[in-house]
Order: C-alpha cells, then sequence, then structure tokens
C-alpha cells in the first residue's frame, strides 16, 4: 500500500468514531481530505460538521454536508485531524498544512482528537518536521531570534509565487528547523508566552485522544 491508500484506509476507520446525528470538527489536510470523502458515504448520520480550514468546508459542502460556524457550537464531541508528527505519548506537530490556529481552536471545542496518519507520522521525538508557528507580521523576526536562542532556525513559509504564504487568518508563518522537542508541553507554553505568536504547531495540551495509524498490517490504534 502506498502513503495515500494508508491514509485513505485510516480515513475509513476514522467513522467508527463518529456519533450518530452529532456535529463533528473536521480538521485539514490530504488525510483528512480522505475522511471528509468517507463522511459522504454515511452524510445522514451526522447533523453537520465544524471545519478548520476553508478548503476543508468547501470540500464538505460540496458533498452535502452542512458546515457550521465555529461560534455557533458549545462543544463537539469528537475532532477527526491529520498530524505532521505525533509521538507515543499523542503530543504532535500541526499546521503543514497551514491551518494550525483554526486547528487548534476546533480543537479546544472537542471532547476527544482522534488523530489519523499513516505511519511515518510516528516519531520518538517531535521536531524533525519542521515547526509551524503563525504570527503577527511585526513579530516574524523577532520571533526568529528567539527560535535561534533556542536552536532552532526560523524560515518564513512562502508561497508558489515566492511570496509570504499568509493563512486563513491573514498571517504569516514561520517553520522553525533544528528543534529537538524533548519536552512538548512545555515548549509550547513558552512560545505561547512570545509576544505576537498567535499560533504554535505543537499540539501538546491538545493532544490526541487516540490515532489510527495506517500500517501495510492493517490500522493500529494507539490511546493516550
Ligand atoms: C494542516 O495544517 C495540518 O496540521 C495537517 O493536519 C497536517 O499537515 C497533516 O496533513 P496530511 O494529512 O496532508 O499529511
Amino acid at each position: 500500500m502506498n502513503a495515500d491508500e494508508l491514509k485513505a484506509q485510516v480515513a475509513r476507520a476514522a467513522l467508527a468514531h463518529v456519533p450518530e446525528g452529532a456535529v463533528i470538527g473536521v480538521g485539514t489536510g490530504s488525510t483528512v481530505n480522505h475522511f471528509i470523502d468517507a463522511l459522504a458515504t454515511v452524510a445522514g448520520r451526522i447533523a453537520g460538521a465544524v471545519s478548520s480550514s476553508e478548503a476543508s468546508s468547501e470540500r464538505l459542502r460540496r458533498h452535502g454536508i452542512t458546515v457550521f460556524e465555529t461560534t455557533a457550537v458549545e462543544r463537539l464531541p469528537v475532532y477527526v485531524d491529520g498530524a505532521d508528527e505525533i509521538d507515543a505519548r499523542g503530543y504532535m506537530i500541526k499546521g503543514g498544512g497551514a491551518a494550525l490556529t483554526r486547528e487548534k481552536i476546533v480543537a479546544d471545542l472537542a471532547d476527544r482528537f482522534v488523530c489519523i496518519a499513516d505511519h511515518s507520522k510516528l516519531v520518538d521525538v517531535l521536531g524533525r518536521y519542521p515547526l509551524p508557528v503563525e504570527v503577527i507580521a511585526m513579530a516574524a523576526p523577532q520571533v526568529a531570534r528567539r527560535f535561534a536562542e533556542q536552536g532552532g532556525t526560523a524560515t518564513l513559509r512562502r508561497n508558489g509565487e515566492g511570496l509570504p504564504l499568509l493563512t486563513d487568518n491573514g498571517h504569516p508563518i514561520l517553520d522553525v528547523r533544528g528543534l529537538v522537542i524533548a519536552d512538548p508541553p512545555r515548549l509550547e507554553e513558552e512560545i505561547n508566552q512570545w509576544p505576537g505568536v498567535v499560533t504554535c504547531g505543537i499540539f501538546a495540551r491538545h493532544k490526541a485522544s487516540l490515532c489510527l495509524l495506517g500500517t501495510p498490517e492493517g490500522v493500529r490504534t494507539l490511546t493516550f
């Protein structure tokens, strides 16, 4: 099975975690795209979804699934999303698709975070994948200097035209290479204090409740 087939496999497995009649949280990315397509086959089973990006909302609507504003819901039973890296404790790096702020907002509304990922995402220590950090533009150089003090190298993410990529919220993203994130909760808390940081792509406070991991031998379920 190739990576895409593994993603499709875990996306289908995630349907078992979707409660009947509920409004659920839906994330962003190629694995979630498979989940949205799988959800479409059982669309009548849910009342709708809250999504973490314009791209996912559009895909949900195309499948006839009602999309609610985040502001219209108080709680969600479950949030289903991918990850760029996940460790054995359920801590994650997210934001490769630039949706990290909305992902954290929707994850915060949810009782459970179901992570869906292919096995290449499981790591011993977070940090090989560049850590995405959404920042207010005027703070970007100072935040980059702070990462340098931590041993990291921060670069502004660019779009296909070479311009700074802006998130759905209109902010740039720094991608930080060279960090070894041995204590994700501590580093997340520290970065969150830096002026101008909108969202740090470490999901420790909002870690996975369980992870459905796609492997050539089938879906492995990790619970945290
Ligand atoms: C989006 O901003 C990310 O957090 C995604 O959840 C993450 O990049 C995983 O994406 P894929 O499912 O495309 O690997």
